[in-house]
């Protein structure tokens, strides 16, 4: 039987009530499988420890992760801290060392669950979209000069390799290869954005020559928006960068019901380093300490986490699962318009993974 080793971050919030609830879950599909165990070390990182240590992991932090099969994460963000401390503290300090450069963010409309669109269901929602998660908009580079001057200067710098958008571009082309429609729509701003924009243009058709039975068409983002909610039965697999792809994927959880439900990857593809699964909200202080948080964008997440570990009759046995309890309405938390609890979906989650033939 294998065992595989998981960190796990809850980070602040909402994301310890939703990684408490995968952590149940998951214990329960492990114990229905005979093949497999999991090992979990919970880290106790983000803004609790940033106001006793003054950094939000430690120094060793992504060291101690590199000798994981993989990351569950929660969300990180507090009403008291800096969101931009908090992000690049963690999350990114996590991401782009493990060379995770690969984010994806699948959008279906579960069963039990409406669309804010009306009259579109399941079958004309079934998107993919990813994103560029290690450079673009989120490199980091820039700076602050001549600070509370009236010439104070912010730049805030993009930042397209070459390598680093083929990359992505052949990983979205491969995905969308994959899928039944063999369709992808590659996002960019390239009219405005004259560089970087025209560069991720280029690549795109260089890449698409490898993928000659994948269809693929450009769309400006903003465009794209309009698409997303008056023809969504027009898109399948989506390529967009670190920024793009952060706005359209909320928008996309959004049109296929709550960000409750949203899940995320983010993949080393290569496998050099461990990937790390998170659903795609923050720690919404709003809801926090009121064990109201929609716990399925965890789970789908544990999904996907499953998925790349090589368990995938685990992982459509726990898609199964939240399926049949997103069927139900009177388990849908207020997120949904529900008012079923945290408490209320992980217990009927475990139940119908237990119970599942
Ligand atoms: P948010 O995603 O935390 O919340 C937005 C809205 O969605 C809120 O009304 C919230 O109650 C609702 N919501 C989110 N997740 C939900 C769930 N599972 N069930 C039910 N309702 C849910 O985004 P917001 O408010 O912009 O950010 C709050 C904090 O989270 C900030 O500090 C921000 O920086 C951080 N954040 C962290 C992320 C991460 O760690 N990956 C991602 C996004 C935001
Ligand atoms: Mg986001």
């Amino acid at each position: 039987m294998k065992t595989y080793s998981i960190a796990a971050i809850p980070g602040d919030g909402i994301g310890k009530e939703v990684v408490a609830a995968g952590l149940r879950v998951l214990g329960a599909c492990a114990s229905r499988d005979a093949n497999f165990q999991l090992s979990i070390e919970e880290f106790p990182w983000g803004s609790d420890f940033y106001k006793q240590h003054g950094h939000l992991m430690p120094e060793d932090g992504v060291d101690q992760l590199k000798n994981f099969d993989a990351i569950y994460f929660g969300a990180v963000g507090a009403p008291d801290v800096p969101d931009h401390l908090t992000l690049w503290g963690l999350r990114l300090a996590i991401c782009q060392p493990l060379d995770q450069y690969a984010n994806v963010r699948p959008t279906r409309i579960l069963p039990g669950i409406e669309s804010p669109l009306r009259g579109v269901t399941a079958k004309d929602l079934d998107w993919v979209i990813v994103r560029e998660n290690s450079e673009g908009e989120y490199a980091g580079q820039g700076g602050r000069s001549h600070r509370g001057l009236a010439e104070e200067v912010a730049t805030e710098v993009s930042i397209f390799t070459r390598a680093g958008v083929t990359c992505i571009m052949r990983f979205a082309f491969k995905l969308a290869q994959s899928r039944p429609r063999k369709l992808l729509t590659v996002v960019t701003k390239s009219n405005a954005q004259r560089h970087g924009m025209v560069l991720w243009d280029e690549i795109a058709k260089e890449i698409a020559a490898e993928f000659p039975d994948v269809t693929w068409d450009k769309m400006l983002v903003d465009a794209m928006t309009v698409r997303m909610t008056l023809n969504p039965g027009s898109i399948d697999t989506i390529v967009a960068t670190n920024l793009h792809a952060d706005i359209l994927s909320d928008l996309a959880a959004a049109l296929a019901g709550s960000i409750g439900i949203a899940p995320t990857a983010n993949l080393n593809p290569e496998g050099r380093f461990p990937s790390m699964f998170e659903p795609i909200h923050g720690s919404a202080f709003d809801i926090t300490g009121k064990g109201i948080a929609n716990p399925i964008g965890t789970f789908w997440s544990a999904v996907m986490m499953l998925a790349h570990l090589g368990e995938a009759a685990a992982a459509a046995r726990l898609m199964r699962a939240i399926e049949r309890v997103t069927a139900n309405p009177s388990l849908h938390t207020p997120d949904l318009r529900g008012t079923a609890t945290t408490q209320d979906v992980t217990e009927a989650v475990c139940a119908a993974v237990l119970g599942d033939n």
